[in-house]
């Protein structure tokens, strides 16, 4: 694992806009795998600023999320597609056909079978992690096998709350309580892992990923398996670590 600690949420943001815009530069077909949450919303700014003052360009750029809601229309405000479409799509000149979020409806089984095959047909070349404070990557909450791919979750009530807090209004009884989720497997099988952690809420995850046994208690800790993962953490993130 790589580890880069910075400052604050401001420099970590910076940094991996360059790993990212690196990506996108060398391979202009690249296929990228992207988060949602609050880490990445300013590094998507980032993003959409370069666009516009430097015209880097994502025409032949394709996208793949991470998760969705379960039982959100993707014009619901609080839908992962809908935020991917205002924080980052919608100011890009990326094809929105070569977008791809997870359905959060519909036949669940037959989509997430349908994402499987589209991750197995278009490796991505990075994938763009946040960490929940439970060590979640994507929705996969503790005790997600290693092995999992696209499904549908329960989320945890910590989950709940974290997003509560943030989306929703802060309204908690509007966050779904399921969602769907790429499984660890497909995120495992990516090229290279971008992940960012920030603030003193991640910090024992954090911890946990990086210097603890792996573990499924702790998903996040599957990535010390593979071989291109660079994390940038914040100080108040990196608090805990000790080595
Ligand atoms: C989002 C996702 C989640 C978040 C994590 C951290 O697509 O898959 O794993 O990255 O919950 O969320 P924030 O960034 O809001 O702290």
């Amino acid at each position: 694992m790589k580890i880069i600690i910075v400052k604050d949420y401001e420099e970590a943001s910076q940094k991996a806009c360059e790993i990212m815009l690196e990506v996108v530069k060398n391979k202009p077909n690249a296929n990228l795998g992207l988060a949602t949450g609050s880490t990445p919303v300013r590094l998507y700014e980032l993003m959409r600023e370069d666009h516009k003052k430097n015209g880097t360009s994502y025409k032949d750029i394709k996208s793949f999320n991470l998760d969705e809601y379960f039982g959100l229309e993707q014009s619901h405000p609080q839908s992962y597609h809908y935020f991917m479409c205002k924080n980052l799509f919608n100011e890009l000149d990326i094809n929105m056909n070569n977008v791809h979020v997870p359905k959060g409806n519909g036949n669940i089984d037959e989509e997430c079978a349908n994402y499987n095959q589209l991750l197995a047909d278009n490796p991505i070349d990075i994938q763009l992690l946040g960490i929940g404070s439970n060590g979640h990557i994507g929705f996969n909450e503790p005790g997600t096998p290693f092995d999992s791919v696209t499904h549908k979750v329960d989320l945890k009530q910590s989950t709940i709350e974290d997003n509560a807090r943030l989306f929703f209004n802060g309204k908690i009884e509007d966050v779904p309580t399921q969602a769907v989720s790429m499984g660890i497997a497909n995120i495992m099988q990516a090229k290279k892992v971008l992940l960012i952690a920030c603030g003193s809420g991640k910090a024992t995850a954090v911890k946990g990923m990086i210097e603890d046994p792996k573990t499924t208690d702790l998903p996040a800790s599957a990535l010390q398996d593979h071989s291109d993962v660079t994390l940038i953490i914040d100080e108040a993130a990196a608090s805990l670590l000790t080595k």
